[in-house]
């Protein structure tokens, strides 16, 4: 798959197959988010893995997934076998400014996994406190975002809308997510 096909066919996933996630392929992901753009190349951004059984036990409960399907409580058997926390150094600096650079980096890393097979989930609904408690970051780190990462047991697609914005899993819990057209995204090309 070129950059263009794995940008157009990657889906968020999450519910994931119980395979470990090899260390160097979790090796790839931080590299492909260390060399992204950051504004003024200040490289606040610092990752935290998370493999082990023990600590993703005390994770999960704290991450919220897909919130158009409250009825869905996905177990500790669906969940992601690895988890990437994005964290910010704040003496370099603030979280506010850090936004862009994080996005651009989990999203390096969201492209990147899907060329290795993988795939993620990208979590804002994390309890900060919670995890930040379990992992005893230093102070200067604030946590922004959480990466969920493995081997996919959803499959997903998107579909043109300009109806709805709400993704809906089907009855094999297919992931079906609804894009705006491009009639309607784009709005100058002169
Ligand atoms: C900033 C941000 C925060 C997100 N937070 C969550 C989250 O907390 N839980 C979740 O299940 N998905 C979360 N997502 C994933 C979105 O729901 C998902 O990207 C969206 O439904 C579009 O699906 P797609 O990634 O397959 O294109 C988040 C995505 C972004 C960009």
């Amino acid at each position: 798959m070129n950059v263009y096909e794995t940008i157009v066919n990657r889906r968020t996933v999450r519910k994931f197959k119980q395979t470990p996630v090899k260390k160097d392929d979790l090796l790839k992901l931080i590299n492909s988010a260390r060399l992204c753009p950051t504004g003024a190349n200040l490289q606040s951004l610092k990752y935290s893995v998370v493999t082990s059984e023990e600590k993703r036990k005390l994770f999960y409960p704290h991450l919220k997934y897909a919130g158009y399907i409250p009825d869905w409580d996905p177990s500790f058997e669906e969940s992601p076998m690895a988890i990437i926390v994005v964290l910010n150094d704040n003496t370099i600096k603030p979280a506010a400014k850090a936004e862009a650079d994080s996005g651009a980096a989990i999203m390096s890393m969201s492209l990147c996994a899907v060329e290795l097979g993988l795939d993620t989930c990208w979590i804002g609904s994390a309890n900060k406190n919670e995890i930040r408690k379990i992992m005893g970051y230093d102070d200067n780190l604030d946590i922004l975002y959480v990466l969920a990462v493995g081997y996919a047991d959803q499959e997903g697609e998107a579909f043109d809308s300009d109806e709805t914005v709400k993704y809906y899993f089907d009855e094999n819990l297919k992931n079906h997510v609804p894009k705006r057209t491009m009639e309607s995204v784009l709005i100058d090309f002169e």
